[in-house]
Order: C-alpha cells, then sequence, then structure tokens
C-alpha cells in the first residue's frame, strides 16, 4: 500500500485554497517549535552538518514547509502520511477519523507548492515502511508526528535511530500532552533504553540525540541567555542536564513566504512640495443683484413683521421664500 511518486494526477492546484501566507496553513507547530527547529537547522548549516531531512507525519505541510527551507544541495527531504489511506490497524483508523478526517495529499501538495519550486520525496503509507525507503545513518534532522499511539511512536522511534547520522537531532511532537500519553511512555522509554539524550523540551516537543548532546547543550543555554522573548531554566534528567523553555511570547524567526502572498500596497506618492501661500487678493464685492446677504433679507423680513399689517407680511414672506 506504499505509494513514493511525484503529485498525484489533477493538479489541485486550481480547486484547493492557495495559502497566501505561513500562517493560512492548518496544523500544530507553534512559534516557539519553529524557533528551536531553526536553531538546530541554523546550527547545522553553520557547522556544515550535511545530510538529509525526514517528516513522519506531514498533515497539510506545516512543518514540512518550514522544514524544506533547509533543504541544501543535494540533500533529500522525505515525508511520510497516510494522506487519505486506509491506517494500517483499527486503533490509528479511529484515531485518523477522529483527527484528520479532511486530509488529502492533493491538499498538502497545494500548500506545500505554494512555498517551495519542487515537492519532497512523498510517501504516502504508514511510517512502518520508512526504513525501507530512506537509507540508514543519512539523515542529520527526523521529525517524529504522525500516529500517537504507542506502538507505532515506538517502531517511529526506532526507525529514526536507525535512520540518522550519529549526531542528528530528532523532534518528537506531543510528548507529554495529556491526550496521548503513548508518546510520552514512548519517548521517556527510549530515554531510559536506548541511548536517546533529551536535549531540549517545549511545551509540546522534545528534542534529542543518539550522538553527543553537550555540544547542543552548551550553545543552546548560551544563546537562550540573549533571548528575552522565551524562559528557560535547566534540570539534571537521567544525569544530563536536560534545558526547559517556556515560550508563548516566543519571537519566531521571519516564516516562509508563499507564491500567493497578495502584492504589498505600492508606495504611497510622496507629498507634494509645499507651495507659497497666494498674494491675498483685494476682496470683489458681490453685485447687489445676485444674492440678498442672509443677515439683510432677516433685517427686511423682523422689520416687515414688526411694522406692517400682518395680512401683508405673510405675502411678502411668502414670496422671498419662494424666491
Ligand atoms: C499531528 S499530524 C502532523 C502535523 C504536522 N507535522 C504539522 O506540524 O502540522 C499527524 C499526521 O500523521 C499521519 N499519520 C497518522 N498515523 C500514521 C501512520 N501510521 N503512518 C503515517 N502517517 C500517519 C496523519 O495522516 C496526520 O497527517
Amino acid at each position: 500500500m506504499s505509494q513514493t511518486s511525484t503529485p498525484v494526477e489533477g493538479t489541485a492546484a486550481e480547486e484547493l485554497p492557495r495559502p497566501e501566507r505561513f500562517a493560512d496553513v492548518k496544523g500544530w507547530f507553534w512559534p516557539v517549535d519553529q524557533m528551536i527547529f531553526d536553531w538546530f537547522l541554523a546550527r547545522q548549516a553553520d557547522t556544515d552538518r550535511r545530510g538529509d531531512l525526514l517528516e513522519l507525519g506531514a498533515y497539510m505541510g506545516k512543518s514540512a514547509i518550514f522544514l524544506g527551507g533547509y533543504l541544501g544541495e543535494g540533500e533529500t527531504f522525505t515525508v511520510c502520511d497516510l494522506f487519505d489511506s486506509p491506517a494500517p490497524d483499527d486503533p490509528n483508523s479511529a484515531e485518523m477519523d477522529r483527527s484528520y478526517a479532511t486530509l488529502t495529499r492533493r491538499a498538502f501538495e497545494t500548500n506545500y507548492l505554494s512555498f517551495h519550486d519542487e515537492l519532497p520525496t512523498v510517501v504516502q503509507a504508514p511510517t512502518s515502511v520508512i526504513t525501507s525507503k530512506v537509507a540508514p545513518g543519512t539523515c542529520r534532522f527526523v521529525h517524529v508526528d504522525a500516529s500517537h499511539l504507542y506502538e507505532h511512536v515506538h517502531g517511529d522511534i526506532e526507525a529514526a535511530r536507525q535512520l540518522l547520522v550519529p549526531d542528528g537531532i530528532v523532534a518528537f511532537d506531543d510528548f507529554r500532552a495529556e491526550h496521548c500519553p503513548g508518546v510520552s511512555a514512548a519517548v521517556w522509554g527510549a530515554v531510559a533504553t536506548t541511548g536517546l539524550k533529551p536535549i531540549v523540551i517545549t511545551g509540546s516537543k522534545l528534542y534529542g540525540t543518539w550522538g553527543d548532546p553537550a555540544p547542543f547543550t552548551e550553545s543552546l543555554r548560551e544563546w537562550l541567555a540573549t533571548r528575552t522573548d522565551v524562559w528557560h531554566g535547566v534540570e539534571e534528567v537521567a544525569g544530563l542536564p536536560l534545558i526547559r523553555i517556556k515560550g508563548p511570547k516566543a519571537r519566531p524567526p521571519a516564516p516562509p513566504v508563499s507564491r500567493h502572498e497578495p502584492l504589498a500596497a505600492p508606495e504611497p506618492l510622496p507629498a507634494p512640495e509645499p507651495q507659497p501661500a497666494p498674494e491675498p487678493q483685494p476682496a470683489v464685492p458681490a453685485p447687489a443683484t445676485t444674492v440678498t446677504p442672509p443677515v439683510r433679507r432677516s433685517l427686511a423680513r423682523r422689520l416687515a413683521r414688526d411694522l406692517l399689517p400682518p395680512i401683508l407680511t405673510r405675502a411678502l414672506t411668502s414670496g422671498s421664500r419662494r424666491r
């Protein structure tokens, strides 16, 4: 049931809404995690750590679009998702119906191509096939965000371990959400039994490595000390320092730009040069025959009302109103 391919037939670009901004793409990828993804991926670029990118669970492409922006020349980005294919088991099928009922692969592709020229390699299949599609030890960053059920996450962790380069980074979504205890159990189980070393946690994600976490932890702590938009603390977990971040006001990096973003309003024209005030002109008296000035007319009415018999006053004032 696995399909690895180029875009699905019948391009949906004309029918599906095309995001004008990154904020228009539905998903669960919060600013604080955009900030931390950016930190790890920019650090990899700075230290010349090359390798491929992998996302398990793409939904409408929010985090995939973001990740795709860090793909280097000659590197491969693979996303694996069931999209609109049947899930491999009943609990996973129920999870899909509950949370991702409107998902289609065409929606993912339309979104992705709004921000990038080319699609990533799309594996439309359960994540259990991923180790047969991606070569071992080739990925520098893996985002695990597919099924949130224990058995599946357990398998995804094992896949990430095989596919990552030794100092590669893995990010797990919803590792402590109330509604997905299976993710917590699987992730902390991997810390206890497989040598996964957590580096940093946010409200939604845990970032770790099976390599040496110390260089990451040290430079991330230094960088966080310069940030005023997030709180961070450090706590020892399983013998290693673990950074905790709270970032409801985190300032994420500049978002990916959609090719459908409306053009900015044109710059306002420069204000005209101030002109010298015109010379005052002598007042030209209005010809007496054109308009009766209001003051004069009301004075005439008042005199008429006071001095003439009522019948004449009425005749005169109604005649002046008609005029
Ligand atoms: C939480 S969403 C991904 C969100 C996305 N990473 C984002 O940030 O917007 C989970 C995705 O995993 C997919 N999924 C669920 N179970 C899966 C499985 N067993 N294999 C592959 N994909 C699965 C769903 O189709 C859904 O698109």
